[in-house]
């Protein structure tokens, strides 16, 4: 089975070609490496000793993607590719409906032009917005409050649509906060830009990057005051997507699935977490809530369980544990 992925060198994709390879698939990754670094092709060739075929190509570029198609025929698209900041979507929004989702709009073209009809697409919990009930259920009505998160649902729609419409199939994957890293250390969450994630700025504390973690709110009605994310281990996440290529063997064509692991954890927690797995002191302040902040958000992932055949194995202490790791070996991500 030959797969495409868009997006497939940067963190999620990286691992997810690591999962992919290792089930004997045939991928071919398109990345214009506007977040990722050439480099994570010797870093998974050296985990995978697989080959796999890699074009610098952006999604937005028609003819460009087309070539790319005419030659590797893909079966199916496993789409990653897109910008992901909350608060750079709130200073550059057109950025976001352009490469978000016009970039998806000329992927689907182009899918449709060499008759390739099933797509595994990268959302995001984001478009819950602030939760009504706990934990979240994929039924939870839909209102994300920033432009990434408006993104990311229309393109949610357009491929509805577009598998109503033509008989083709989606699976449509609402990933929760991916942490972690790869066990050997040698692919990692890398950004070029500075860091908004909790994770990453830990690790920029740990390693002297940042004199001290900035902890936005000890005053939300949960048990410690901080906020609860569902952390999921990205190599957990990265299964999904093969459990999703499983997916379009059965009957129903089209789906949209929680990828979480139903527990949640404080800010305060994860600090105590890294600290007792680092071995040393993240030096924090507590601040005011961050605009745009929820208080919290844990996926109910019983539907993937269901019907994916799969649920997160590793534990919040491997992704810390791999999260030091990674940042161990690589103190400026790729750009060592
Ligand atoms: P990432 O930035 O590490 O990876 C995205 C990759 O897409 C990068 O390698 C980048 O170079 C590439 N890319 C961006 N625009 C492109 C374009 N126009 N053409 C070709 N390549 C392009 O991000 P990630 O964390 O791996 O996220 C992957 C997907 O998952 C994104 O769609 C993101 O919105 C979604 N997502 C991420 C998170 C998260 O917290 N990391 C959570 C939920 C959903
Ligand atoms: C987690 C917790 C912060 C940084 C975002 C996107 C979401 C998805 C994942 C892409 C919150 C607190 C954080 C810091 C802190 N990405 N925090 N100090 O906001 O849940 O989700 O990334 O789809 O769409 O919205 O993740 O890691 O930024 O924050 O106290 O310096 O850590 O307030 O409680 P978030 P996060």
């Amino acid at each position: 089975m030959r797969i495409l992925l868009t997006g497939g060198a940067g963190y999620i994709g990286s691992h997810t070609l690591v999962e992919l390879l290792a089930n004997k698939y045939k991928v071919c990754v398109v990345d214009n490496l506007s977040n990722s670094n050439i480099e994570f092709i010797s870093r998974v060739q050296n985990i995978t000793k697989k080959e796999f075929k890699f074009n610098l190509v952006d999604i937005c570029d028609h003819n460009a993607l087309s070539k790319v198609f005419e030659s590797f025929r893909p079966e199916i698209v496993i789409h990653f590719a897109g910008s992901k900041s909350v608060k750079e979507s709130f200073d550059n929004p057109l950025k976001y409906y352009k490469n978000n989702v016009f970039g998806s709009i000329n992927l689907l073209n182009v899918m449709d032009k060499y008759s390739c009809s099933k797509i595994i697409f990268s959302s995001s919990a984001t478009v819950y917005g602030n939760p009504e009930y706990l934990p979240i259920d994929e039924n939870h009505k839909v209102s994300p409050s920033n432009p990434y998160g408006h993104s990311k649902l229309m393109v949610e729609k357009i491929i509805k649509d577009w598998s109503t419409t033509y008989n083709n199939k989606s699976c449509i994957l609402r990933y929760f906060n991916p942490i972690g890293a790869h066990e050997s250390g040698l692919i990692g969450e890398h950004s070029h830009d500075h860091p908004n994630n909790l994770l990453p700025i830990i690790e920029n504390v740990f390693i002297g990057k940042e004199n001290n973690l900035k902890i936005y709110g000890n005053n939300y009605k949960t048990p410690d005051g901080s906020g609860i994310r569902d952390y999921i281990h990205v190599v957990d996440l990265a299964k999904s997507h093969v459990a999703g290529i499983k997916f379009f063997d059965g009957t129903k064509s089209s789906d949209v699935f929680n990828i979480g692991t139903g527990k949640g954890n404080s800010v305060f927690e994860i600090v105590s977490i890294y600290e007792k797995v680092a071995k040393k002191n993240i030096p924090y302040v507590v601040e005011g809530r961050r605009k745009g902040d929820i208080s919290e958000s844990v996926a109910d992932p019983s539907k993937a369980r269901t019907k994916l055949s799969w649920k997160a194995e590793l534990t919040i202490e491997d992704a810390i544990k791999h999260s030091v790791n990674w940042k161990l070996k690589n103190p400026n991500g790729y750009n060592n």
